[in-house]
């Protein structure tokens, strides 16, 4: 089925000036990008979208990181959408990502790991809604 997930291209890319690269990558695989805009995440955003993480070792620097620079937040839509983007991203930890994925080819480390995406249509639906208004989403 036609699906919608919520996708954030990460401050270790946006540094790198590697928007369009990872786009590209999107829409190889047929995802279409149906919302997109360049923000600078406050604290609160960053600690309410990684909300289920908080008890995480990781979390502070978590939020630090997705502070520190520029970050695009997107909706991308297509058939099995969640499942084909987290599919194009590859692993979460780039040295076990698969060759072509966009953590092989970008990511530096499991922290700076270039892409987020959605796990679930319930959280793709979360996701979307904190940083998007209906219509700023045009299919
Ligand atoms: P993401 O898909 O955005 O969701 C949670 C994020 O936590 C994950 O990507 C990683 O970037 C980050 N993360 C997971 N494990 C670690 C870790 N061990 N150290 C730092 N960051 C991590």
């Amino acid at each position: 089925a036609i699906q919608r997930t919520f996708s954030i291209i990460k401050p270790d890319a946006t540094k790198r000036n590697l928007t369009g690269a990872i786009n590209a990558k999107f829409e190889e695989a047929g995802l279409r990008i149906v919302a997109q805009k360049r923000i600078r995440m406050t604290t609160a955003q960053a600690e309410t979208f990684y909300a289920v993480h908080s008890e995480r070792p990781f979390f502070g620097e978590l939020v630090e990181f997705m502070t520190s620079e520029p970050v695009v937040v997107q909706v991308l839509e297509g058939e099995d959408a969640i499942a084909k983007n987290r599919e194009v991203m590859g692993a979460t930890n780039p040295a076990e990502a698969a060759e072509g994925t966009i953590r092989k080819e970008f990511a530096l480390s499991i922290g700076e790991n270039s892409v987020h995406g959605s796990d679930a249509p319930e959280t793709a639906a979360i996701e979307i809604a904190q940083f998007f208004a209906g219509n700023e989403i045009v299919g």
